[in-house]
């Protein structure tokens, strides 16, 4: 029966083709793979090469240059980076492409669509505080129909690199210091980006960033080299991308960083050997932008022509506005150091995630009126939401929050208290500061005919300037609670932004000293992309929330947390270190030699961080009853379960999340204290209770990777760590 359906499809299949014409890479009816052959065959040179190069559009968006730009652009180009969010413009260019080259190849429309596109919702960084990946992928699927209907196929997102050190700008836009969030929420945006099927009308291509080791840039400063060791380069910095890999994500995007001496960018260990060889990967890489010229700077090529070919033999496909493939290749395949065979493989990955997104049979796009496009009620509600469970209340002493009754006045104070622009985060193009609730708003909202507020602007984000002080001060002895709200600018954060030191500027912890000596309570709001030292505001203040970056819809979310009508769930998926001296500081360390009496650490600071990963308060107490395992002991190919009953032991409904960690105290090679296994957040109604369970799988769960990247299980004691409970579990 099967061998008869399938004659019967192979006939139909034929018969479709000659009955219609059509070229077989035109026909929708044959397989991808057939298609990819078909049109690989009919291809020159020149228009293979052509395919492997991206060029920018529309960095001039002056009306006036958009028509000489479509035709001075050649037809057969592989990709473009649009930076417009014009549909109608962009059909335009893909005419020319369908039409004018001789194979009518699509174009493929990228963009950095890296935290919504104009429905702004918050950084990454804060996305992972919400320990709700289900929200992140709703997220991205409403970046994904935004970037549809303005024209692009394909986002530069997500960054799933593993960031330890927060004076780096882009720890902004990964997932914080451990490697399992970096997979869970690259998965989870790849799901939203890539939909069901990169076919569906509003899917689009995710890719992965910046493979690899560029989150470790030495002593926080951008485009520097990573010194990562094997066993780090396997344990912490490539699983979140073989998770996405797996996950189905088209395309991956190449470091700036040198890695041990050989280049992101001209990497073939990563690039070929793990990405392509052993994980199997059929999409294709994109350098990073002009990162293939820059292998001259890093000192690996002489001049272009070899930096070339340097990223291509590693296992670059795609080379991003350095024309360098274009220019070069020609000749370099002529002289046969670049085989026919290579180009054409790398050919096949591109057309192949064309063919997937559906381009070659739907290459235009919906052309909708703004309103109809951006902004709809429901996502603007969902960025909300992500605000409200991404923000971290840090620290709650005196009954500060919520605010009871007694606060009849409030002073709203500070340079991010009607800020609207930072707010909005790094990698916010399409992003406008009108769309922006600012706290003040919300506020308004919020306690409208309540708590009268009292704004006064106090000072600067930077600067000497302290002529708002007084201003403040009066607002603040006018008032029966002081509401802080500092933060940075959001060009302090994301590319080329690393920071010497993570405290505020001086003018904003000065405003807090003097605001402290009002007598006043003080609530400190801060909206910032890294982790901060707050080691002298800490004190000062009463209670902490950290609003992060939030996007558009920020407002709403916090003036909840404060009136109490949103209790707070958001957990740290990043250390805040005590002092900026302290960094590296992150949960997952390995074990000290002399692990007692703080032998080692800083004399001259106390040894913990401000706020460890894993930090954050609620309104209401969790009790956690004893954990209980299905059994004290298994084997390898047994599955433990454990499970821990958890009340909400306090008088309002919250959310918590669940923490299962583990640890192997004896192993061949080192393991961290404790590594995040899974975690899970749900919640309970006041005086309830509910059961979390963790199922263990020893191949996934106990096993760790050497050098190489081969997995090894040991027998022996294990723990699981969760709440404060350590429960040991014994390998046989
Ligand atoms: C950044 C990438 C980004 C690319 C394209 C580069 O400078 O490092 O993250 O995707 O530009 O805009």
């Amino acid at each position: 029966m099967k061998l008869f359906q399938s004659a019967l499809i192979s006939f139909l299949i034929i018969f479709g083709v000659s009955a219609n014409k059509l070229p077989k890479y035109k026909d929708a009816k044959q397989p991808i793979e057939s298609r990819i052959k078909d049109l690989v065959k009919r291809m020159t040179l020149e228009e293979k090469i052509l395919q492997l190069n991206q060029y920018t559009f529309g960095e001039n968006n002056n009306p006036n240059n958009i028509g000489p730009e479509v035709k001075k652009l050649p037809a057969g180009i592989g990709s473009l980076i649009y930076f417009s969010a014009n549909p109608v413009l962009r059909n335009e260019i893909q005419k020319k492409a369908m039409e004018e080259s001789r194979l009518g190849i699509p174009i493929l429309f990228g963009f950095d669509v890296i935290h919504g596109f104009r429905t702004v919702y918050p950084i990454s960084l804060a996305q992972a505080c919400t320990f709700n990946p289900e929200l992140v992928t709703k997220a991205c699927g409403v970046a994904a129909k935004e970037s549809v209907l303005s024209g692009v196929d394909w986002t530069f997102s997500p960054m799933i690199d593993v960031a330890l050190d927060p004076r780096w700008g882009r720890v902004s836009e990964g997932y914080g210091e451990d490697p399992y969030m970096n997979a869970v929420f690259g998965v989870a945006s790849v799901k939203g980006y890539q939909g069901k099927n990169l076919s569906d009308p509003y899917s689009i291509a995710a890719c992965l960033k910046h493979y690899v080791g560029y989150g470790m840039s030495e002593g926080g400063r951008d485009y520097r080299s990573s010194n990562i060791s094997a066993q780090s380069l396997w344990e912490t910095y490539l699983p979140p991308y073989e998770a996405c890999v797996k996950a189905g994500a088209a395309t991956l995007m190449s470091g700036f960083n040198d890695l041990n001496g050989v280049p992101a960018t001209a990497n073939h260990y990563t690039l070929t050997e793990i990405l392509k060889n052993r994980w199997k990967h059929d999409g294709f890489v994109v350098a990073d932008w002009n990162a293939v010229a820059q292998l001259v700077y890093q000192g690996v090529a002489k001049d272009s022509a070899e930096a070339g070919l340097k990223a291509f033999m590693a296992g670059i496909e795609m080379d991003m506005r350095d024309n360098i493939y274009l220019e070069y290749f020609p000749k370099l395949v002529a002289e046969k150091k670049i085989p026919m065979a290579k180009i054409d493989d790398a050919v096949a990955r591109v057309l192949r995630v064309k063919f997937r997104l559906g381009l070659f049979d739907e290459p235009y796009t919906k052309v909708l009126d703004e309103n109809e496009r951006y902004l709809k009620p429901q996502d603007v509600a969902l960025a909300e939401k992500l605000a409200e469970e991404s923000m971290v209340l840090l620290k709650n002493t005196k009954k500060a929050l919520p605010f009871s009754g007694n606060i009849k006045k409030l002073a709203v104070i500070g340079p991010m208290a009607k800020d609207k622009e930072n707010m909005l985060g790094s990698w916010s193009f399409n992003g406008k500061a009108n769309d922006v609730e600012s706290i003040f708003e919300g506020l308004e909202k919020e306690f409208s005919g309540k708590i009268q507020l009292n704004y006064a602007y106090g000072c600067g984000f930077e600067g000497t300037d302290e002529k708002g002080f007084e201003e403040a001060i009066a607002a603040a002895n006018g008032s029966d609670a002081i509401l802080v709200c500092l933060g940075e600018l959001k060009t302090w954060s994301g590319e080329n932004a690393s920071r010497s030191t993570i405290a505020l500027p001086a003018i904003q912890e000065k405003l807090v000293e003097k605001l402290k000596q009002t007598g006043k309570p003080i609530i400190l709001v801060l909206s910032n992309g890294r982790p901060l030292e707050l080691v002298r505001l800490e004190p000062l203040a009463d209670a902490i929330v950290e609003i992060w970056q939030p996007g558009i819809a920020g407002g709403t979310p916090l003036a909840g947390i404060l009136s109490g009508r949103v209790n707070p769930s958001g957990k740290l998926a990043i250390t805040f270190p005590l002092t900026t001296g302290q960094i590296p500081m992150y949960y997952n360390m390995r074990q000290s030699a002399r692990p007692y009496q703080a032998m080692g650490d800083y004399q001259d600071i106390p040894v913990e961080p401000m706020y460890w990963f894993g930090h954050g308060l609620s309104y209401t107490t969790f009790s956690y009853d004893e954990a209980k395992l299905s059994a004290k002991k298994i084997t390898k190919n047994e599955k433990l379960t454990i499970e821990v009953t958890v009340t909400n032991s306090g008088a309002v409904k919250g959310k918590e999340t669940v923490l299962w960690y583990i640890s192997d105290p004896v192993c061949s090679i080192s393991r961290p204290m404790k590594e995040l296994k899974y975690f899970k957040k749900k919640e309970i109604n006041a005086g309830d209770k509910t059961t979390f369970k963790f199922e263990i799988d020893p191949m996934r769960d106990l096993s760790y990777t050497d050098g190489t990247g081969k997995r090894f299980v040991e027998t022996g004691d294990f723990y699981i760590h969760v709440g404060n409970q350590k429960v040991k579990f014994e390998l046989e």
